[in-house]
């Protein structure tokens, strides 16, 4: 006798309005696997995972689980029987803290600690805010939160997207772990390599249809990604980008410069410099004071030592506005804090055109019409929900957040883990736009969480570890230089 499947999905479908997100979707997953969910942006991989977790309904179709069909009419009744989610974005009230968001929940709080000692996270605070607990350690929470229930399914939708090698790493011992006791993981990721490392087996999602299923490991990454983007697969290439033979001259002056910087007990002495027409990678595992340097370079926190010069000029930053206002532009690490989630894709590129009116008069609204279409187009944003961005799907939001400063010319840009969420058809045309960016005159500070970029884009990079750059690196160095690096250990001389 077979044991029956733990989920299994039957032509289920889901439109919102005339948007249609699923049109017949078959999943089998079965126990003591970890099951990959793929496809590109706005497949409906988060659709999916909403109706399995009672949080939309399906519109049609049937879904078993243990062999038997259930209703799944709200979150509670997704819970009982055994599935439970972290979600593509956190899931916690910002202006509570940690342990409120939790009770709110009614989820058992002393599972959650314990279930992030086991992570060896046990230091979190959960009395903190949420607003203050930086972007990964939050994702780690609503791990813990999720694991609390002790699910049969546990379904990760997009939790490493955001995680640095270290932690994404405990996820993935988590997954092990569910995998033994005969239970299973639905596990959502555009970061192919890690499918490939750590899932039994993978269902991939085109338009809303389920158009293959097979063992990720045994093909190359070009199974996945034909599967995933269908004709358009053949625009792939995975090649690093250097500078163009008409890029403009990098300069002698830096464009951005940050001399000793030092901010609490976060960042001790950070020096870096970039120029025109250059991309610097920033490297560093998590908390090691990367979101506090990016606050400090966009004006978003004063430094309580040393200077920020931008294009050489010293800026006395109090407020970010006055580093954008010198060209210096931020993409961030938390999208939905950069958007304005009720507003149109049109509205939110055109925001910070807005503040031209005061420089250099008003800009007449047919060339700003003709800027946010060459955005949208350069990054592919999908336009079916344009209306609100919140409706969109993640990897298009975060498009959206990068797209938006295109419209209006920079001078420097800081990107945070920019292709967050990008499935891989995208990712290029992120690294081209970046590398354009560069060529046409920028200086760009990046830092990534998928050390893999540092070599696809940058000219050379910089490591930083307990509140230190600690290597400076050329671009081919290698992954494993930079692992080494960001753990603090000693590089090799090369
Ligand atoms: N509330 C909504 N209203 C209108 N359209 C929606 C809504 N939610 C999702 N959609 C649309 O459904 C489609 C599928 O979105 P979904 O979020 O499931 O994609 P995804 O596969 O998770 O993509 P990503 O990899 O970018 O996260 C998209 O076109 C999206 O804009
Ligand atoms: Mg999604």
């Amino acid at each position: 006798m077979t044991t029956p499947l733990l989920l299994e999905t039957s032509a289920v479908a889901k439109a919102f309005g005339a948007v249609v997100a699923l049109r017949a979707v078959d999943l089998r997953v079965r126990p003591g696997e970890v099951h990959a969910l793929l496809g590109a942006n706005g497949a409906g991989k988060s659709t999916l995972v909403k109706i399995l977790t009672g949080v939309l309904r399906a519109d049609a179709g049937a879904i078993a689980i243990h062999g038997r069909p259930v209703a799944l009419r709200r979150p509670a009744d997704a819970q009982g029987h055994g599935l439970a989610p972290v979600f593509q974005d956190p899931a916690m009230a910002p202006d509570l803290s940690v342990a409120e968001n939790l009770r709110l929940t009614r989820v058992d709080v002393p599972a959650v600690r314990r279930h992030l000692s086991d992570m060896d996270l046990g230091q979190l605070d959960l009395g903190e805010q949420v607003r203050d607990v930086p972007l990964p350690f939050l994702r780690m929470l609503d791990l813990a939160r999720a694991l609390a229930f002790d699910p049969q399914l546990l379904v990760l939708d997009e939790i490493t997207a955001a995680l640095p090698p270290d932690l994404s790493e405990r996820v993935f011992a988590v997954m092990r772990r569910w995998k033994e006791r005969d239970r299973a993981v639905l596990f959502i990721s555009h970061r192919l390599a890690e499918v490939r490392a750590h899932c039994d087996m993978c269902t991939v999602l085109r338009d809303g249809r389920d158009v293959a299923s097979f063992v990720p490991a045994e093909g190359g990454e070009g199974q996945i990604v034909a599967a995933m983007l269908g004709e358009a697969a053949t625009v792939v290439r995975e090649e690093a980008r250097t500078r163009s033979a008409t890029a403009v001259d990098v300069g002698d002056t830096a464009l951005l410069e940050a001399r000793n910087i030092g901010a609490g007990r976060h960042l001790e002495d950070v020096s870096l410099a970039v120029r025109a027409g250059e991309v610097l990678g920033l490297a560093a595992l998590e908390g090691q004071g990367q979101d506090v340097l990016f606050d400090v370079l966009s004006g978003n926190r004063k430094a309580d030592r040393g200077e920020l010069v931008v294009d050489g000029v010293t800026v006395k930053a109090h407020h970010p506005f006055d580093v954008i206002r010198r060209g210096v532009v931020l993409v961030p690490s938390d999208r939905l804090q950069a958007l304005l989630p009720q507003r149109s894709i049109r509205e939110n590129i055109a925001a910070p055109l807005f503040n031209r009116v005061t420089r250099w008069g008003p800009i007449n609204g047919r060339e700003e019409g003709r800027r946010i279409d060459e955005a949208v187009q350069r990054l592919s944003i999908d336009t079916r929900a344009a209306s609100q961005v919140r409706r969109l799907s993640g990897g298009n939001q975060q498009k959206v957040t990068i797209a938006r400063w295109l419209a209006r010319g920079l001078k420097v840009m800081l990107l945070f883990d920019p292709t967050r969420g990008i499935d891989v058809g995208t990712k290029h045309q992120v690294y081209d736009l970046v590398r354009a960016l560069a060529d046409e005159g920028a200086a760009i500070v990046m830092f990534t969480s998928e050390l893999r970029e540092i070599g696809l884009v940058c000219d050379r990079s910089a490591v930083l570890h307990n509140g230190r750059i600690v290597a400076e690196l050329p671009a081919d160095a290698g992954e494993s230089a930079l692992l080494r690096a960001a753990h603090g250990l000693e590089t090799v001389p090369a």
